[in-house]
């Protein structure tokens, strides 16, 4: 995501854990040096959030946009998960993110939109499988964490966004995953910027389709 929105233009500050190896996002600081700023930051470390808020006080962000996530062993059914483990996929994906947006939210402009990475398993009202119980529920909460956000700035211009990637090829998604990077990303990203005209939250996949609460 940084790199299209480098390549479009955009001036990109992205973030990597601290004590990361080389990333595809260092090579990319290193290719648009004027474009791209690199940033460390753990998001289930609220004093590491906190830190890197200070870092870029004198910054704003017309698009602020949560992609970190985790998941779990996809077959563990929801009562057979330890709690470490629940806790752990849960407050990276359903706390961290939020305490990212809520403290970054000042830095974007009325006008600018808060998003953060979804899953089309987060929907409720589509999951008529079950299977990635544990990760369903985080993205689930994640998606209506986002909301109560959204609900509390209803008066405003601001736009929100849940996004759905599709199923990817990353580490994540695996090498068996129906769509590349390619396929997935720059769409996500054309999705994104137009979401910016449309105030008020929205769940989107990657093609911008609204996905089912
Ligand atoms: N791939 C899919 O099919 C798919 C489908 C739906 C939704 N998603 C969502 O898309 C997002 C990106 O996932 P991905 O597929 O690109 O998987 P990925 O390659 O595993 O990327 C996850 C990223 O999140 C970072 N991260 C994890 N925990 C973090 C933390 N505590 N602090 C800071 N960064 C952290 C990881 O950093 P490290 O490299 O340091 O671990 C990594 O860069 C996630 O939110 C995921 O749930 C993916």
């Amino acid at each position: 995501m940084a790199a299209e929105l480098a390549k479009k233009d955009w001036r990109v500050t992205g973030t990597v854990r601290p004590g990361s190896a080389r990333t595809a996002l260092h090579d990319l600081a290193d290719e648009y040096p004027d474009r791209v700023d690199l940033e460390t930051v753990d998001i289930t470390d609220p004093e590491g959030i906190a830190a890197l808020r200070t870092r870029l006080a004198d910054r704003t962000f017309d698009v602020l946009f949560v992609n970190a996530g985790t998941t779990n062993d996809e077959g563990e059914r929801i009562g057979d998960v330890s709690t470490d483990e629940f806790v752990r996929v849960m407050i990276t994906n359903s706390l961290s993110p939020m305490r990212v947006v809520e403290s970054f939210s000042d830095l974007v402009p009325p006008t600018g939109l808060i998003g953060a990475m979804t899953s089309g398993q987060g929907s409720v009202a589509n999951n008529t499988t079950g299977y990635r119980e544990v990760y369903r529920g985080s993205k689930a909460a994640l998606n209506m964490f986002m909301r109560s956000v959204a609900a509390r700035e209803s008066e405003s211009r601001r736009a929100f966004v849940v996004m759905a990637p599709g199923w990817v090829q990353t580490a994540l998604g695996g090498p068996g995953a129906r769509l590349t990077i390619e396929e997935s990303v720059p769409r996500l990203v054309e999705v994104l910027l137009a979401k910016r005209e449309r105030p008020g939250i929205e769940y989107l996949d990657y093609l911008g389709r609204t996905v089912p609460w």
